[in-house]
This record gives structure tokens, C-alpha cells and sequence, in this order.
């Protein structure tokens, strides 16, 4: 009898083993799924489709491209600036380095106490606006300089060498005077710059060059809500009257003047508002980059039209974009080819005159043919 009674135990006993061993089981196997089923995109990061559909025309909708310009964000090789350290077996070493300086401590050399030539410029620094020394992507970087340049310009209508863009930088975007070409400091930024592009082929312009574009809205920019986006993320560094703020010793700005007489110029590129909705789209407020950003794409339009409706130093711009028809759409200055006023030019909405210039464009192709 209580032989049979311990057999019926310890069957019993292993049953209720196995019963809870698949219990177990079956509960890992479910976990298992879940963390599967949670982690497993992370495996697989750079497989993203791009699974865009056009409309029932065949085309793609402004939405559409931007979605795929953003996924193919993700999976492209942008530029790396060469490592400063590969300088050492440079014959040019000292040359290059000294632009570099040049580039980051401008109004040492140009400021009010500069040692080249005092009060020259509105005593910004080159790296204000071209950011860690030219080598940011979409931070207004060098990298497409060497590898471009001599070439054609439109603004001023002829070709441009190095030398010639760098001085319309120093008279523009530094309200001030060009350089000579032929001196040291002229020679040492063109060295620092042509250095920085020299890995990228004759003609390219390599992913993450100068400012990333950034689509039109539908409407113009509106400085009213511009301001308001300027008191609640700009301010604080750039100060209420736009001036911005200098170093305790004043020898250079900690935070540069958007607006006001130091700041740029109304013939620099920034005073264009896609210029400097580009620009602020993915670099400000500081720290922004182009996989961060900070503001949206209207906030970035509105900022521009706020800060550029400000008082900026005039230059004389009626020399620029010689032949009319190269005049880009948001250049605030007349005359132009079609019959959009300055107001419109300046704030938008630029979509209609863009398309007004498109079929302009063929229309002459079609006189011609
Ligand atoms: C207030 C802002 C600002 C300052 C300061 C400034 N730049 Fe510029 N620079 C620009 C903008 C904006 C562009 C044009 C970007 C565009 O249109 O894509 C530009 C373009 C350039 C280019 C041509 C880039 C290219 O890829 O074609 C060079 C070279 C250049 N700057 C050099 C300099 C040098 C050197 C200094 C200092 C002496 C300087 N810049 C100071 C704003 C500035
Ligand atoms: C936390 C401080 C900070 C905030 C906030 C900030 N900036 Fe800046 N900004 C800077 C600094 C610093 C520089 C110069 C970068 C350098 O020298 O490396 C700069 C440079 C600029 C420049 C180019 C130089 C010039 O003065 O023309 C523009 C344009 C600009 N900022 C616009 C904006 C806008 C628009 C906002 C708000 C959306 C903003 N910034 C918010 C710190 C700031």
C-alpha cells in the first residue's frame, strides 16, 4: 500500500515539474518575441526603405520629396574635415595654421585693437558664421571651396577666384575693407581653406558642403512671429537690441550682433532671407546641427524676416547680378525681369515668382529655337 502511495507522489510530484518547466519555458519563448519584436529595427539600422507613392498624376508632392531628402539623410557619407594633426609633414604647416587662426580670431588681426589693421572690419571673426573653422556640415563649411572655385559667380557676374570671395566676405558679411591679395594673411586663409578641400575631386561638392537647403513656404515670412521666435530663442545670447555681447576683455564678440551697425551688411549673403533661414535652420539656437535641429522650417523663415527687417549697414549693391535674369528670387533689390515688387522679393511668398522666372526661362529658350 505505501509502496504504491509514494509511486502516485512522486508521479505526481514530477508532473507538476514538467507542468511548471513548460510554464517557464513557454513564458521565455513569449519575452523572448516581445524583446524581438521591441529591439530588433536596432539591428538592422541602414536596411530603412524608402517607401514613398506618387499621387494618382505620377508625381510627387513637395511633402514627398522632403520625406525621401530626409531619408536619404540617414544613409549618406558626409564630408570629414582633415585632422589637424596630418599638418605635421606639411611644408606649408605654419601658412595653414595661421589661416586657421585668421579664421577664428579675425578681429585680433582686424578688430578695434586688431595688430593688421585697426577697426577694419565690424570686428566679427570668420568662424562666427563659417562654424568650427570652416569644417561644420551644413555650418556653412569650406569644403566645397577648393574644389570649386575659380568659377563663375552670378552676383557679381564674372569668375571669382578664392582670394576674390574671401574679400567679399571681409567687405560684406564683415562691413569692411578687402584685404590685399598678395599679402600673408590673404595667402594663409587661401592655404587653410584650399588645405581643408583638398581630398574632395576637381567640380564635386561633397554631402554636407556649405548650407543645406531648406523648401519654400507658402506664404512670406512673417517678422511679427519672427520676433516672437527671436525673444523666446535668440535673446538670450544675442541680446534684446540684436547687438549681441562681447568678451570680458573685448577683444571679440562671445555672442555676434544679428543686427544693428557691427553686424552684416545689407549686401551679405545672410541679408538674403534664404541664406540665413538655411543657415539658423540648422545651426542655431547654438548647438543646433542638421540631425538636431531646433527650429522648424517656419520658425527659421519668420527669425530671418524679423532679424533681416532690422537695421543692417547699407552697401551699395546696384553693380550686383549684372545680368538680371541671374537674380535670385529673394534678393531684396530691384529692378528685376518680372513684376513681383521689392516687399515680395525680400519676405515672400517666393513660389510664385519662382515659377514666373521658370516660365520666363522658357519662354526665351522658345524665341530662341
Ligand atoms: C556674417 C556671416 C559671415 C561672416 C562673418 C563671414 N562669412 Fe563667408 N560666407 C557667409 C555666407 C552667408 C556665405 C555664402 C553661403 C551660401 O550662399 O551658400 C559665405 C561664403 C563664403 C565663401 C564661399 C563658400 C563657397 O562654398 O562658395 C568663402 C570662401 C568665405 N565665405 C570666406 C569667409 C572668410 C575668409 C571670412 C572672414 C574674413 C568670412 N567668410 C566671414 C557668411 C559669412
Ligand atoms: C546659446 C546662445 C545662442 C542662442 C540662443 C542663439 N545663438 Fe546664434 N550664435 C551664437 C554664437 C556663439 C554664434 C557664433 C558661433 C561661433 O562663433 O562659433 C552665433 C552665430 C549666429 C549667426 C551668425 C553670426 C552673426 O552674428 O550674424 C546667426 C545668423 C545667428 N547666430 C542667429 C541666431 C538665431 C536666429 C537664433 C535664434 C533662433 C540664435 N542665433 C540663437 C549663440 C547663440
Amino acid at each position: 500500500m505505501k509502496e504504491r502511495e509514494d509511486k502516485e507522489h512522486h508521479y505526481a510530484t514530477t508532473i507538476s515539474r514538467l507542468t511548471q518547466l513548460v510554464i517557464f519555458l513557454l513564458a521565455l519563448v513569449v519575452i523572448l518575441i516581445i524583446a524581438l519584436v521591441h529591439y530588433a529595427p536596432n539591428y538592422v539600422p541602414n536596411k530603412k526603405t524608402i517607401e514613398i507613392e506618387p499621387d494618382s498624376n505620377g508625381n510627387f508632392t513637395l511633402e514627398a520629396k522632403q520625406k525621401m531628402l530626409e531619408a536619404s539623410l540617414d544613409i549618406v557619407d558626409y564630408w570629414i574635415a582633415p585632422e589637424i594633426s596630418a599638418l605635421e609633414k606639411n611644408a606649408n604647416k605654419n601658412l595653414i595654421l595661421y589661416g586657421k587662426d585668421l579664421i577664428e580670431h579675425t578681429a585680433n588681426y582686424y578688430g578695434e585693437n586688431g595688430s593688421i589693421f585697426k577697426s577694419s572690419t565690424n570686428g566679427m571673426n570668420c568662424q562666427n558664421c563659417h562654424l568650427e573653422a570652416g569644417t561644420k556640415i551644413f555650418g556653412n563649411n569650406y569644403s566645397a571651396v577648393a574644389s570649386t572655385y575659380p568659377k563663375y559667380r552670378a552676383r557679381s557676374g564674372s569668375i571669382e577666384t578664392i582670394s576674390k570671395r574671401i574679400n567679399d566676405c571681409f567687405e560684406r558679411s564683415l562691413n569692411g575693407k578687402a584685404i590685399d591679395t598678395s599679402s600673408k594673411e590673404m595667402k594663409a586663409i587661401t592655404a587653410y581653406i584650399s588645405w581643408l578641400g583638398k581630398g574632395v575631386p576637381k567640380s564635386e561638392k561633397p554631402a554636407g558642403s556649405g548650407l543645406r537647403d531648406l523648401p519654400f513656404l507658402d506664404r512670406a515670412a512673417d517678422p511679427n512671429n519672427g520676433k516672437l521666435v527671436y525673444e523666446q530663442k535668440c535673446k538670450s545670447c544675442h541680446q534684446t537690441n540684436g547687438e549681441g555681447l562681447m568678451n570680458a576683455d573685448k577683444t571679440a564678440y562671445t555672442y555676434p550682433p544679428l543686427w544693428g551697425k557691427k553686424s552684416y551688411n545689407t549686401g551679405a549673403g545672410l541679408y538674403r532671407l534664404s541664406t540665413f533661414a538655411k543657415f539658423a535652420k540648422c545651426n542655431m539656437p547654438q548647438n543646433a546641427t542638421y540631425d538636431h535641429t531646433q527650429l522648424t522650417d517656419e520658425e527659421a523663415w519668420d527669425v530671418a524676416a524679423f532679424v533681416n527687417s532690422q537695421y543692417h549697414p547699407v552697401k551699395d549693391t546696384k553693380a550686383d547680378w549684372p545680368k538680371i535674369e541671374e537674380k535670385p528670387v529673394d534678393h531684396p533689390f530691384g529692378p528685376y525681369q518680372d513684376s513681383f515688387d521689392e516687399k515680395q522679393h525680400k519676405y515672400g511668398p517666393f513660389k510664385p515668382i519662382q515659377k514666373k522666372i521658370m516660365a520666363l526661362k522658357d519662354s526665351k529658350k522658345a524665341t530662341k529655337e
